[in-house]
This record gives C-alpha cells, sequence and structure tokens, in this order.
C-alpha cells in the first residue's frame, strides 16, 4: 500500500474503533433515559463501526502484525513501557489534579499491565505452543491469569463471578 492510503487506512482504522466505544457509551445513556430504540440505534451503529474497524484492520496486517514471536516480543515491550512510563505519568497528573477516579483507574490498569508482561514473557521463553490452557480476565481491571480464578482479583479486590473465561 502506498504511504499515504496507508496512513488513511491506520486513521479511520483509530476513528472507527474509538467510535465503537463512544457509541456504547452512548447507547448505555439511551438505556438510561429509556429511550430504547435510540439505545439499539447506537449499539447497530456501533457494531457496524466495529466491522469497519475489522475490515481496516485487515488491510493493515500486513504492516502490523508479524510472526508470532515477533508480535509476543513487540506486546511485552508495549506493556513494560505502558505500565512504566505512561501510566505512572498519567498517575502523577490525576494526583496533581487530585482525580480520585482516575487514580484508580489508571493504577490498577497499571498493574494489571505488568502481568500481562509477565504472562507474555512467560510465553516467549517457555514455549506454550503444545499446552492450550484458558485464561481468566478480571472484568473490572483488567488482571489476567493463568491459574485458577482467585477468590478475589489481587489488584482491585472484584469477587471470582467478575471473571471471564477465554478458552
Ligand atoms: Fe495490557
Ligand atoms: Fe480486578
Amino acid at each position: 500500500m502506498k504511504e499515504k492510503t496507508k496512513d488513511n487506512v491506520y486513521t479511520a482504522f483509530v476513528g472507527e474503533a474509538k467510535a465503537y466505544f463512544r457509541l456504547l457509551a452512548y447507547a448505555e445513556k439511551a438505556e438510561e433515559e429509556d429511550v430504547q430504540q435510540v439505545a439499539l440505534l447506537f449499539r447497530s451503529i456501533a457494531e457496524a463501526e466495529r466491522v469497519h474497524a475489522t475490515r481496516h484492520m485487515q488491510l493493515l496486517k500486513e504492516f502490523m502484525v508479524k510472526d508470532t514471536d515477533t508480535n509476543l516480543e513487540k506486546s511485552f515491550q508495549r506493556e513494560q513501557s505502558i505500565s512504566q512510563n505512561e501510566y505512572p505519568n498519567f498517575i502523577k497528573d490525576a494526583e496533581d489534579e487530585g482525580e480520585t477516579a482516575a487514580i484508580m483507574t489508571f493504577s490498577q490498569a497499571r498493574d494489571a499491565e505488568s502481568y500481562h508482561a509477565k504472562l507474555y514473557e512467560r510465553a516467549m521463553y517457555n514455549v506454550i505452543k503444545d499446552i492450550v490452557k484458558a485464561y481468566h480476565v478480571c472484568q473490572v481491571c483488567g488482571y489476567v491469569t493463568e491459574k485458577k480464578i482467585p477468590d478475589k482479583c489481587p489488584i482491585c479486590g472484584a469477587p471470582k463471578e467478575k471473571f471471564q473465561t477465554i478458552e
């Protein structure tokens, strides 16, 4: 793909991916306000934007998606960087501004990201290709474990019912 088009496809991908989440939030608001038809409309268009984002990502695959070893390494580095640099900076700014809710979500996300990094690291070094084990994801903070579901999430304290199993 030529440079300008590639940049545009990436920009379109980011825009559609953001729209997906924004429209789901709009749908939730419409449900709170009991305007069900509009809630359904937002949910439907959110789904359509997800389809668009997926299609754009298909075009970007040849640039953004490498072999699995490389993808693991890259994902590990991103998690390291976000948990050691970006989130700590965000937390500091939120502290300066006294934004307690943001301090909480940033801190828990930072902690979850460092677990993600560990899982990637483990996958990079012990080739796990032969064993297929389920992972469990905390739906409150994003903590991920391959062990059994804890009674309480070690990061946010959510009960075990809040875990979703990916298998
Ligand atoms: Fe992560
Ligand atoms: Fe959690």
